[in-house]
């Protein structure tokens, strides 16, 4: 599947409600299927074993907010550029956040990076309010050639790789519209780690992986909403492990989310493996994580 840019617009879009933030939540708490609440489980608990029990945290862009149902900080608040009843904090731009120089222990980015319009500049604000040593815990979408296929399939989402995200002065996506997405970014910012660090180096990466297909094709929507098959959770379970293994093995053909945790450097700019040393927790190896959380889902 082509590489050449696509832009659909937003009446061209084949899914419900995008952008129905309230109604995506209110389904959830309304019954949601095993689909859906196992996707959403796997989406979030891994972050888990990158923050302390003490730490204190906040999550950019968190939407519906149900990262608050896996996160196991005590201090963990939700914030969004829009403004949800249940936000600990409204009108917060990722970009521009009203938060002091290092506020935080650990900052959650799930599935926001690829709206921002200034990459560089959230990168920034993240370095600013995080403490040195802090985490950018994030969760984003993957451009594999399945997931471009689904997009021009669905018209949910465009992707463009013209265009240079290393470079402050170039705008990525519609600053005036929360809505405006180009699902290339991700990959442009993180398939080659070594020119992120070269371009971002307030930041080390210390985790990287890959996961969801056909749960995700199958989830029926996390906030935009299309047809799906209720499966039993054993099925869904299944269907997350044979993801996460041809996820690992095959990331551009079928991946179509990816984690990756950045470190924020500390003063002596410590390397990769000197952050993860450093870190007050035991982090699993990748293998490990995804055997846990396979067994748990
Ligand atoms: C695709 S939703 C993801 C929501 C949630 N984090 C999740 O993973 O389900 C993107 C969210 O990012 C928010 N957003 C977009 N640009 C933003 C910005 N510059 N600052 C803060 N939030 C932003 C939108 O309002 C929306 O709630």
């Amino acid at each position: 599947m082509s590489q050449r840019s696509f832009y659909p617009t937003h009446a061209e879009n084949r899914m419900r409600h995008e952008g129905d933030i309230a109604g995506a939540r209110a389904l959830y708490f309304n019954r949601p299927s095993a689909n859906l609440r196992l996707l959403l489980r796997h989406r979030y608990e891994w972050m888990n074993q990158f923050i302390g029990p003490d730490d204190e945290g906040i999550e950019v862009g968190c939407g519906t907010g149900l990262s608050k149902e896996f996160i196991q900080a005590k201090k963990y608040y939700l914030t969004d550029a829009a403004d949800f009843d249940w936000l600990d904090y409204r009108h917060v731009d990722a970009l521009a956040t009203p938060f002091a120089d290092a506020s935080f222990n650990f900052v959650v980015a799930s599935n926001m990076i690829h709206h921002t319009a200034r990459p560089l500049a959230f990168f920034g604000e993240m370095q600013r309010i995080l403490l040195p040593g802090g985490r950018l815990i994030i969760q984003e979408v993957n451009a594999s050639l399945v997931m471009r296929m689904m997009l021009r399939l669905m018209r949910h989402e465009g992707y463009s790789y013209d265009c240079n995200v290393f470079d402050p002065e170039v705008i990525c996506n519609d600053p005036h519209d929360l809505w405006s997405a180009n699902c290339a970014i991700p990959n442009l910012l993180f398939d080659d780690m070594a020119k992120f660090e070269q371009h971002v180096p307030a930041f080390t990466s210390i985790h990287s992986s890959f996961s969801e297909c056909t749960c995700m094709i199958n989830s029926g929507g996390v906030i935009a909403k299309t047809f799906y098959i209720p499966l039993p959770a054993w099925v869904v379970r299944l269907m997350i492990r044979f993801d996460a293994a041809m996820a690992g093995r095959f990331p551009s053909l079928v991946a179509m989310q990816r984690q990756v945790v950045l470190q924020s450097r500390d003063a002596e700019g410590a390397s990769a493996t000197e952050s993860r040393q450093r870190l007050p927790f035991q982090v699993e190896s990748p293998h490990a994580l995804a055997m846990r959380l396979r067994s748990a889902a």
